[in-house]
């Protein structure tokens, strides 16, 4: 079977290989399967087995992959032409930001396929082809099978699960790129597994479609609100002292009507208001109804009805009640289009304020809105300080800004860059800045709602704070929100009764333009979540759109990954051949960026930064087994280590200005919660799996989707490049019968010595590794199975991250030998999720050199760490940083006038 539309790329190296500083023998999987089919020199394999060099001799010796290219051997030929037409439509990059709805759960087969020497695949027409073959990246090594086969879910029995003769020739040394053809094996099982649910066999096309975008593309064309023009102020009205207006009839004489507060409400004189002067008189209108009454008048005859059911009825069988009376009419179709686009259009505004004032009506209007929010238990528990003063909005900037420089010296630096570029507040652009604050205290003691709740009372003012920004939007004037403050210095500077609350401070004015989208976005310093990620059917993690099937997280994640697409891939070789160097000069860097191109389909790619390194830690019940010198509350020590700054990879993410990020997926005993933790456990370690399996199926799916979601976040939250981190005491014993799995290698040349151990201690190691496997047989086309029986909380994790990574089309770099064991089972669940790997570096680990022979992935940098924790990762951000932006930055031969050979 083939899939013509598929072509792997084999970023075979056209670099000189690495040499590395001490080898004993070259593994059992020299990565020959590229050389098959392309001209270049396959990637140098790297030994199997390292002894652990001296580190002295390590520094001393410069060879590397990427260092010591031979531009001789790393003349990429590029494709004689570009591609023109790719197969999958470039994202659109005007919602470049917006990360991917995803696609209905397809029925997802997962497949393990043997996919030979590197496998970043590439999407690419097959008339792509040939113009991808020329590349030194781009190699059409046979023709993968899609991931997604409905008609092996369809026909699950008709499928012929292929023998494990592959694996067995895999583990022989015969790679042949073919053998990545049908190795569909026990699909059903796997499937059964994966798709808890009914597989959904809607087209992608036919998704429910979340509501709010696209009604702002076909809107944002009239609605063009930036077009309107500025309200022309009314001084006359501005100045008009407001008189004393009793806008409030007194009602309930019999004390049963509604209570309202007799103050007389100091509204502007109702000739002032025109022509949006209803408002307030409405308002007033309010209060002088009765709203019980008004309701007990109108209320349906056939209130009682339910009450007839004995038993609470179910919402199916309410649904199934004939009702008696026609519900509450919504509005019609205009009206409720302009409530739905007063919130689409809402933006919070900090650029392009004018000084126009705004008259006393508006801010009216706009203040009654805020005023009629929700609140606890009616407790209305907001103020509203109305600041116009010049030098109060200084006094108030200022402490912004010392809010401001310190936060900025809290971000690691890739985000520090991006932040000075933005404008955070508008406080002395804007003729008004408004307070709004809680008083914890409104309503009394037993405010209804807020016994067990006390933040309930700020939730209130905050919704009246929206409440003020939708109206506000409505009569053309932007809002800020700057909360860069210390509340109770600010509450000090204002003169504020000390047991205030400040929930918001406001900066309103007229504005030149509503920008369609978030300026953060905008700016590339977030990104919109899709609508789905975020709605649950009746239990959490049960993902549907009201409508729509329950999906399942990993068969999301999975249905969305694509190959590299060749359109922008052919543009990055044709780029590189014009760059101001000599062809293939940059050996592995034309390779890294070419890759990069194809997988953000943009040519150059963004570079990758903002970049944040995920840690996942763990425990395993391994340990038990002495295969480390280490004890196991260690883990727990070296997060509290990360999380406070002293580990080698917070001193190495401070140097390439990187976010550390560590999720306890499993760590065995509990973490306090401290800021950069991700309180993520899933079980508090694994079991000893020389006894039984390591983790249930469930525990394992429950692990990779703290990976899928750890790479959404992290993705959503703007970085361009995810880095794989891991810690846990005893996991290059589960690393080691992982990578066994997958490569078929024998666990004594695969199982290294980890922290440091000595023979002894190996020796027990390797008989663990060989024990487990044993014991479990596992099967390489049950990833899930493997995960089960011999893996780790943080195998799981990396591998749901790189998954992750992968469907949001985000490079990820990987560590370490754990790293690798991970992306051996991504590939076994998803083979094109390769496309986003980057092997970061060589571990010291023969383990590490194995799964990278068999992933066919090159590492970046080889200086014989063996640490883990994302440093190798980190080493290579530099690199992979500069690949792109050499991309960006280097002029072309006629841009420069330079002359070509
Ligand atoms: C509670 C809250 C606090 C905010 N604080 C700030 C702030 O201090 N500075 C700022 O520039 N934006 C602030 N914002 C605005 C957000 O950045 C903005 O709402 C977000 O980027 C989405 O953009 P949009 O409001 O235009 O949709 C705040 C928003 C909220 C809801």
């Amino acid at each position: 079977m083939s899939a013509p539309e598929d072509v792997l790329v084999a970023p075979a190296a056209p670099v000189a290989p690495a040499v590395p500083v001490e080898q004993q023998h070259q593994p059992a999987q020299p990565v020959q399967s590229a050389a098959e089919v392309q001209p270049e020199p396959a990637p140098q394999a790297v030994p199997a087995e390292t002894v652990v060099p001296e580190p002295v001799a390590v520094a001393m010796a410069p060879a590397g992959p990427v260092l010591v290219p031979e531009p001789e051997a790393a003349q990429p030929e590029a494709p004689a032409e570009p591609a023109e037409a790719p197969v999958q439509a470039p994202a659109d990059e005007a919602t470049a930001q917006e990360l991917p709805e995803p696609v209905e759960a397809q029925q997802v087969v997962v497949v393990t396929p043997e996919p030979e020497a590197q496998a970043a695949p590439v999407e690419a027409a097959p008339e792509h082809r040939a113009p991808v073959q020329a590349s030194p990246v781009v190699e059409p090594v046979a023709q993968p099978e899609p991931v997604v086969q409905p008609e092996q879910v369809a026909q699950p029995e008709q499928e012929q699960p292929v023998e494990p003769a592959q694996a067995v020739a895999v583990a022989e040394g015969q790679e042949a790129v073919v053998a990545r053809e049908p190795a569909v094996a026990q699909p059903e099982q796997v499937a059964a597994e994966l798709t808890p649910e009914p597989v959904q066999p809607e087209p992608v096309a036919e998704e429910p479609v979340e509501p709010a975008e696209p009604v702002a593309e076909e809107t944002a064309g009239e609605a063009a609100p930036e077009q309107e023009p500025a309200p022309t102020p009314e001084p006359a009205v501005a100045e008009t002292e407001p008189e004393a207006a009793p806008a409030i009839a007194p009602d309930a004489e019999d004390g049963t009507g509604p209570e309202v507060i007799e103050t007389p409400e100091l509204l502007p004189e109702p000739q002032a208001q025109a022509p949006a002067g209803e408002a307030p008189a409405e308002a007033a209108q309010q209060f002088e109804e009765t709203p019980q009454r008004v309701e007990a008048e109108q209320q349906p005859v056939t209130a009682a009805q339910p009450e007839e059911s004995a038993e609470p009825l179910e919402a199916a069988e309410l649904a199934e009640q004939p009702a008696a009376t026609p519900p509450a009419p919504g509005y019609d179709d205009a009206e409720r289009e302009a409530v739905l686009r007063v919130m689409r259009e809402r933006r919070d505004i900090r650029n392009g304020f004018r000084s126009d004032p705004i008259p006393h009506e508006v801010l009216l209007r706009v203040l009654e809105a805020a005023h009629t929010a929700p609140s606890v238990g009616h407790s209305q528990p907001w103020d509203f300080v109305v600041i116009r003063s010049a030098e109060t909005r200084r006094s108030m900037h200022e402490l912004a800004q010392s809010q401001r420089d310190a936060y900025a010296k809290s971000l690691p630096k890739g985000r520090a860059k991006q932040f000075k570029e933005l404008k955070i507040e508008a406080i002395l652009d804007t003729p008004v800045n408004i307070v709004v604050t809680a008083d914890p205290t409104r309503g009394g003691r037993h405010t209804l709602g807020r016994h067990t709740q006390p933040q309930m009372a700020p939730y209130s003012s905050a919704l009246a704070v929206e409440n003020l920004w939708l109206a506000a939007r409505a009569e053309g004037l932007g809002v800020g929100w700057v909360s860069f403050f210390d509340e109770r210095e600010m509450v000090r500077a204002l003169g504020l009764p000390e047991h205030l609350e400040v929930v918001a401070y406001l900066c309103v004015g007229y504005v030149d333009e509503f920008p369609e989208e978030p300026e953060l976005m905008q700016a590339g310093w977030s990104k919109r979540r899709p609508l789905s990620w975020v709605v649950h059917e009746e239990t959490y993690g049960r993902r549907a759109l009201p409508g729509a099937e329950p999906h399942d997280l990993l068969q999301e994640t999975i249905s969305a990954i694509r190959p590299l697409d060749a359109k922008a891939l052919g543009e990055a070789w044709e780029r590189q051949k014009r760059m101001t160097k000599p062809a293939g000069a940059l050996g592995m860097l034309e390779i890294i960026s070419a890759q990069l191109s194809g997988l953000s389909r943009m040519c150059p790619p963004p570079i990758p930064e903002p970049a944040a390194v995920a840690i996942f830690a763990g425990d395993h019940g391994v340990h038990a087994q002495g295969v480390t010198a280490w004890p196991q509350e260690v883990t727990a020590q070296m997060v509290a280590n990360f999380l406070g700054g002293g580990a080698v990879c917070n001193a190495f993410a401070a140097q390439v200005g990187a976010e550390v990020c560590v999720v306890d997926v499993g760590v065995a005993t509990d973490l306090p919660a401290t800021p950069g933790l991700l309180p993520r456990k899933v079980r508090p370690g694994t079991a000893d799996f020389t006894t039984g399996p390591a983790l249930t199926r469930e525990e394992v799916l429950a692990a990779i989707e703290v990976g899928i979601e750890t790479a959404r976040d992290l993705v959503a939250a703007g970085n361009k490049a995810l880095l794989t981190g891991e810690m846990g005491i005893a996991n290059t014993t589960a690393s080691a019968a992982l990578i066994c799995v997958y490569t078929g290698i024998d666990a004594a040349e695969v199982t290294g010595r980890g922290t440091g151990i000595n023979d002894e201690m190996h020796a027990r190691k390797v008989d663990v590794v060989r024990r487990a496997l044993d014991l479990h047989q596992p099967d390489p086309a049950d990833p899930i199975g493997v995960l089960a029986a011999v893996g780790g909380l943080e195998h799981a994790a990396m591998a749901g991250f790189l998954l992750g990574g992968a469907s949001l089309r985000t490079p990820v770099i990987l560590d370490g030998v754990s790293a690798g064991a991970a992306a051996l089972v991504a590939r076994a669940i998803a083979p094109e999720a390769l496309a986003a790997c980057i092997a970061g570096h060589r571990s010291a680990e023969p383990g590490h050199v194995a799964a990278l022979n068999k992933l066919g992935l090159r590492p970046l940098v080889d200086l014989d760490l063996r640490l883990g924790e994302g440093t190798g990762a980190l080493l290579a951000l530099l690199i992979v940083q500069s690949a792109a932006r050499a991309m960006h930055e280097v002029a072309t031969f006629d841009s420069a006038g330079v002359t070509e050979k």
